[in-house]
């Protein structure tokens, strides 16, 4: 995936970085906004994702919107260019804080997770004479089928109203007079792989509008939120994610009302190729049982391996021509913490200190995940442009 001059770049540099490949991030953008165009539908990008400046200022200038999770995501959205109008809130634990900046900086929407918040959002935007636009988070029981700590959309999980609770919703949204209903919102889960999840999903998002419908509410937006997954074993076959198939299954799954917006909330689908972990092998070490690779990144620079056991591909950046010795290693990095492992028992070309290693896939709950823990210094990162 790396060019012999991308390489050398790296060697020169001091690791650990993240590397991201601007020219595939464009490409990816370019692919996204070709299909949700084709259907008319709007994109916000899920800010948490990854919110480096340049990545997410080439996100900005393709035209997509923003989905933001607390009052420093919207202020950076809007530091990085995104207007008002752009930007959706989401999250189960806005502050009234940042919901009263957020009606101040007059954003499109709030993703509104419980009645209560519902009442209070309501009282804060009476305070100061607004009327706050929502749109209400349901939450569909959809299984979505991947790491639990990534699931969202079972009722058993913290996010959204409960179709138990339409009756009361109802009632609320009726006498509350500071709010302005423009949809209902569903996000069911990360990394879904399994398209029938989302079909699961139209499904659901059909039965519900019915609800708000019959009710005689308006329903002018559709939020399906986020999710569609990335290949992590095999990053460069599928560089771009497969959005024809994506967008195509809502088309053809989701009843549309008149003059209606669908409206998504993609992260990781995005940005997660465009970045690798860059890092150098510190020791090579043979354990009782095991060969144990040792390198200058660990858990605080990519926590999703120790957090989700999530399997990222690594390569070994300086031994990949020619070699025919492979040996098996858990590679780990420095961390006071057993967790602190990216692979067991993974096969690699004859590794050695020195050694520039790639940990693929890692643009997307990267570098924003980051830590200080053990007084690590901050990630640094930096672009490779026009490698592709
Ligand atoms: N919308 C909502 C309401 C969300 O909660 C999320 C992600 C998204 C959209 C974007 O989902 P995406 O398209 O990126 O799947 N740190 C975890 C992922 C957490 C996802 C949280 N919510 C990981 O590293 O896998």
């Amino acid at each position: 995936m790396f060019s012999t001059e991308t390489i050398a770049k790296f060697s020169t540099t001091p690791t650990p970085f993240y590397a991201y490949d601007l020219a595939l991030l464009e490409n990816t953008l370019i692919a996204c906004q070709k299909q949700a165009d084709s259907y008319n539908y709007h994109v916000h990008y899920a800010l948490k994702a990854n919110f480096n400046e340049r990545v997410v200022k080439m996100i900005q200038q393709y035209g997509f919107g923003v989905d933001c999770v607390s009052g420093n995501e919207v202020t950076k959205a809007i530091e990085l260019n995104f207007k008002p109008h752009q930007i959706v809130f989401a999250g189960v634990g806005k502050s009234d804080k940042e919901i009263t900046e957020a009606l101040n900086k007059d954003i499109f929407c709030f993703n509104v997770e419980s009645l209560q918040e519902l009442e209070v959002i309501n009282q804060l935007a009476g305070n100061i004479s607004k009327k706050a636009r929502i749109a209400i988070r349901l939450n569909p029981n959809v299984d979505a089928k991947t790491h639990q700590y990534i699931t969202t959309g079972l009722e058993e999980n913290k996010f959204g109203i409960n179709a138990w609770e339409l009756d009361h919703l109802k009632e609320i949204i009726q006498r509350s007079s500071h709010i302005e209903l423009l949809g209902i919102h569903f996000h069911v889960g990360s990394q879904i792989t399994d398209l029938s999840v989302f079909q699961n999903l139209c499904y659901k998002v059909n039965e519900m509008q019915n609800w708000f419908t019959e009710q005689g509410f308006h329903i002018k937006i559709l939020n399906v939120g986020g999710g569609l997954g990335v290949n992590y074993q095999e990053p460069d076959n599928d560089a771009i994610p497969d959005f024809d198939s994506y967008f195509s299954l809502f088309n053809r799954h989701l009843q549309i009302q008149s003059g209606q917006e669908v409206h998504f909330e993609l992260g990781r689908s995005l940005v997660a190729q465009c970045g690798s972990l860059i890092a150098r092998v510190l020791y090579t070490k043979k354990g009782l049982k095991k060969n144990i690779v040792i390198l200058d990144a660990g858990m605080t620079e990519l926590m999703r391996p120790a957090l989700y056991q999530a399997y990222h591909k690594i390569e070994n950046l300086s031994q990949y021509q020619g070699t025919t010795e492979f040996v098996t290693y858990d590679v780990v990095g420095p961390i006071c913490e057993s967790s602190d492992t990216f692979a067991k028992n993974l096969s690699l070309p004859v590794t050695q200190r020195g050694n520039l290693i790639a940990i693929r896939t890692a643009g997307a709950y990267g570098e924003v995940m980051a830590s200080r823990y053990n007084l690590r210094d901050t990630i640094r990162h930096l672009y490779v442009e026009g490698d592709n």
